[in-house]
């Protein structure tokens, strides 16, 4: 039996590219897809000599298509930080609606379990600390945040339908702030503002 293929978006990302890695070295065949919009090829090169790993470079806003079997499709796709989706308003939206949109359907197709890269950012502006499942949130849909906010709320909402109406096999992750090797140096400034004013 052929081994287990996975296909990751946002793959030359900061969290993609680990993730290619992991599945890698856990034995996985690993389609990496993503169109540069915040990632560089250079967290990747290293997998370009795998013949497990594939890459195209594709807008998963457009359809998506993959051919052969798939079992786990993971969608990272999705400018993260805020230096980003502020510049890129409607790449963000697009992302998140059409580009989940286009993923839950390719799921489907190949019969293949969709988990989705969701945010603490679904909780807006909280009035709750620490922020539980429980809690729905406090977002500002006109402000400029709300293009990444509602996007992903967006996002865990399309998901969870397909879920409920072709009982599809999702797996919703709302991340915290990570950090770690790869990640931009203007991110990481970012990072550090925010660390200091909390
Ligand atoms: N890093 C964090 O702290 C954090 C926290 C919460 C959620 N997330 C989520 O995790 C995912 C990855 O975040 P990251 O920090 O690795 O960001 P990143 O910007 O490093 O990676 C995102 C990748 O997605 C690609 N991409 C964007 N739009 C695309 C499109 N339309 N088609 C194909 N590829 C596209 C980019 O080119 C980039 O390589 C995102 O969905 C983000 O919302 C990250």
């Amino acid at each position: 039996m052929s081994s287990k293929r996975v296909l990751i978006t946002g793959a030359a990302g900061f969290l993609g590219s680990h993730l290619c890695d992991r599945f890698i070295k856990e034995g996985y065949q690993v389609i990496g897809m993503d169109n540069l919009l915040t990632g560089n090829l250079e967290n990747i090169k290293h997998l370009f000599p795998v013949k497990e790993f594939e890459y195209y470079n594709h807008d998963v806003s457009k359809f998506v298509h993959v051919s052969g079997h798939l079992d786990y499709i993971l969608h990272f796709a999705s400018p993260a930080s805020p230096i980003d989706y502020l510049k890129m308003p409607i790449q963000t939206l697009k992302v998140g609606s059409l580009g989940t949109h286009n993923l839950l359907g390719l799921a489907l197709a190949k019969g293949a379990r969709l988990l989705i890269a969701s945010t603490s950012e679904v909780y807006g502006d909280p009035l709750v600390h620490p922020q539980t499942e429980e809690y729905w949130g406090n977002v500002n849909p006109i402000g400029p945040r709300g293009v990444y906010d509602e996007a992903k709320r967006f996002q865990e909402a399309i998901t969870m339908a397909y879920h409920r109406t072709h009982g599809l096999e999702t797996r919703i992750a709302r991340i915290f702030n990570t950090y770690g090797p790869r990640m931009r140096l203007d991110d990481v400034a970012h990072y550090l503002l925010l660390l200091a004013r909390h």
